[in-house]
């Protein structure tokens, strides 16, 4: 049964779900119940206009966090396919189900200080990247447009830092290893790589640890106690006048005139 169109209230608050007044109707089918829905909404937004809230399955609203993952097929289309939720405008025909979380393979106890070489870590911890048989599904799969095969053959030949750079623009949405006929869960590697990428792979930035070492003497604990102190609106006036980059300085040349805060 098709929800008429007066059942469907425009509900919502913050992020509002406004469509426009000539908006027209299109009917998809969410969960396995048909909706009627305007065709000018994302996914996400015309599961609220039908009245879902979400608890799960929505954060940034922006591509950025990974949490709205979503299946769907075009209605006498055989083809599978996925998006984000919140980037994927509704069409007529439309059966989707979303897929908030989806089980996967997570290494426990990661040992950032081993000996061991990166890529024998990564193949101790994740073995069945061996049994990658090359499909692309994954590729095809990722609404990042990931090259997530690619990442995953630089990690089966040892390129771990290859590979934490390839993959470095996952949002670990899981679509990926929710098709994977080999069973790889390739975000958490993924994300494993980058993480022994940047403690083990990549160089020591001096600049930073001389920074972290000033944190950790408490030089900054009063100003922080003195910003702490003021009201909302001198702080307000402190950052509005706050002494600014220009737009065009080249990286590491300008500094502010009083340096008695760096
Ligand atoms: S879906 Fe799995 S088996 Fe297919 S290419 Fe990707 S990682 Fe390899
Ligand atoms: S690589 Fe996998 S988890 Fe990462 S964004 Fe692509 S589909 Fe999602
Ligand atoms: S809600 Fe964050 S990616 Fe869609």
């Amino acid at each position: 049964m098709t929800k008429s169109t007066q059942d469907n209230k425009p509900i919502m608050v913050g992020d509002r779900t406004i469509p426009p007044p000539d908006a027209r109707f299109i009917t998809i089918s969410i969960m396995g119940q048909p909706y009627e829905v305007p065709e000018t909404l994302t996914i996400l937004k015309a599961m609220e206009y039908a009245g879902y809230q979400f608890k799960r399955g929505c954060g940034c609203r922006g591509g950025i966090c990974g949490a709205c993952g979503t299946f769907y097929r075009i209605e006498g289309d055989h083809t599978l396919r996925t998006g984000l939720a919140c980037q994927t405008v509704v069409e007529p025909g439309m059966i989707l189900a979303q897929v908030p979380f989806f089980p996967s393979n997570r290494a426990p106890d990661l040992d950032l200080d081993t000996k061991t070489p990166a890529d024998e870590q990564i193949a101790t911890l994740y073995p069945e990247i061996f049994r990658c048989v090359g499909c692309g599904t994954c590729t095809r799969t990722c609404p990042m447009d990931i090259d997530v095969m690619g990442y995953i053959a630089y990690f089966k030949r040892g390129d771990i830092k290859g590979g934490a750079e390839k993959s470095f623009d996952c949002i670990m949405c899981g679509l990926c290893a929710s098709r994977c006929p080999a069973n790889i869960s390739q975000f958490n590697v993924a994300m494993t790589a980058r993480r022994i990428t940047g403690a083990r792979l990549t160089p020591r930035s001096e600049v930073t640890a001389a920074r972290a070492e000033q944190v950790r003497s408490g030089r900054y604990e009063p100003m922080l106690a003195e910003l702490c102190e003021m009201s909302a609106e001198d702080l307000k006036t402190l950052y509005v006048e706050r002494e600014r980059e220009p737009d065009l300085a080249k990286p590491g040349e300008w500094m502010p005139k009083d340096q008695t805060k760096l």
